[in-house]
């Protein structure tokens, strides 16, 4: 199989977003109406999954489904997009993910509760049984990280048998502020870090958050680190730092995801051969673009229209 006909997998969540839209963000123990409330496949994976797909690219979601109307719902929802399904495990015993997200008009902020009771995180094992050969590029969101990196010890050995324009490129996201999940910084030959983790750590800019975690990545790998409103920094294999600023939308409507669209819109470029300098500039104009709508559906129309 050619590189250019695999696909992207993205590994981690999918979960149930309830969404509540409001003009302002309400006060606690108040009774207030919404402008409108929807259902969203969510999780941060699954997301990236749903705008790759509307970018143009292959790709398949690996993780943990439940049973039932909701689960309907989800599948459903990634079936609309033709993201391919076949390594998602079913656990019927276990109930779906679910978040309140409340997106407040007025700011175009997100405020998510989530909840995960009891579903399990793909292991190694799952993993083992994946035909690599059919993806050119696999990403983890950081989760569970003894597990993921067996998975990537896997991808590793797999690529050690392949010249390199066969190899798998492995990125991993490193998005919540939890000590485990820094240990992937060490595997990724894209590691995307938060603004979250980067100020959890002490850093107060993307330009000094790159020059800090430099050392806990490998030799030649990109580190990528996006910051809102003042778009992504990147550090490029050649030790050489990257800047875009962000493209903020006329009005900011909903961030909710612009993370994950980011993720999303950078691999897009990198896995179809992009430099880094275009990948990083792409990924703000498609996530800046994303704020200025809800959900991701006028991502298709946005791209369109630049093109
Ligand atoms: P997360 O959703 O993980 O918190 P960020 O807030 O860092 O992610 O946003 C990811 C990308 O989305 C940024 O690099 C930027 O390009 C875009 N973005 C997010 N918020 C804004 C904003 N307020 N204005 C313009 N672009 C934004
Ligand atoms: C957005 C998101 C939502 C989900 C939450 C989980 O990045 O993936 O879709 O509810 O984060 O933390």
């Amino acid at each position: 199989m050619e590189q250019k006909d695999k696909k992207v997998l993205c590994i981690g969540l999918v979960c149930l977003d309830i969404i509540s839209v409001v003009d302002k963000y309400p006060e606690e123990d108040t009774d207030s109406r919404c402008v409108s409330q929807r259902w969203q496949r969510g999780g941060n994976a699954s997301n990236s999954c749903t705008v790759l797909s509307l970018l143009g690219s292959s790709c398949a979601f690996m993780g943990s489904l439940c049973a039932g109307p909701v689960a309907s719902f989800i599948l459903e929802d990634f079936q609309k997009l033709n993201i391919d399904m076949s390594l998602v495990s079913e656990h019927a015993q276990c109930v779906t993910p679910t978040s309140l997200v409340i997106s407040s008009s007025s700011t175009g902020s997100r405020t998510i509760l989530h909840i995960n009771r009891n579903v399990p995180d793909v292991t190694a094992e799952d993993f083992s049984k994946v035909e690599l050969r059919h993806f050119k590029w696999i990403h983890w969101e950081g989760r569970n990280v003894d597990e993921q990196l067996k998975m990537i010890q896997q991808v590793a050995r797999h690529n050690a048998a392949l010249p390199w324009q066969q190899r798998i490129t492995i990125s991993v996201e490193i998005e919540k502020p939890r000590e485990p999940l820094y240990e992937l910084f060490a595997y990724g030959d894209v590691v995307f870090v938060s603004k979250d983790v980067a100020r959890h750590l002490g850093f107060h800019t993307p330009q000094s958050a790159l020059e800090g975690l430099r050392c806990r990545v490998k030799v030649g790998a990109v580190l990528i680190c996006a910051w809102a409103e003042k778009g992504a920094d990147a550090l490029a294999p050649d030790g050489l730092f990257i800047h875009s600023d962000a493209f903020p939308p006329e009005r900011l409507i909903d961030t909710l995801g612009a993370g994950d669209t980011f993720n999303a819109a950078v691999i897009h470029k990198l896995s179809n051969g992009a430099r880094l300098e275009e990948a990083l500039t792409f990924g703000c104009r498609v996530a800046g673009g994303k704020c200025g709508f809800h959900g991701y559906g006028g991502i298709a129309d946005m791209v369109t229209r630049q093109e």
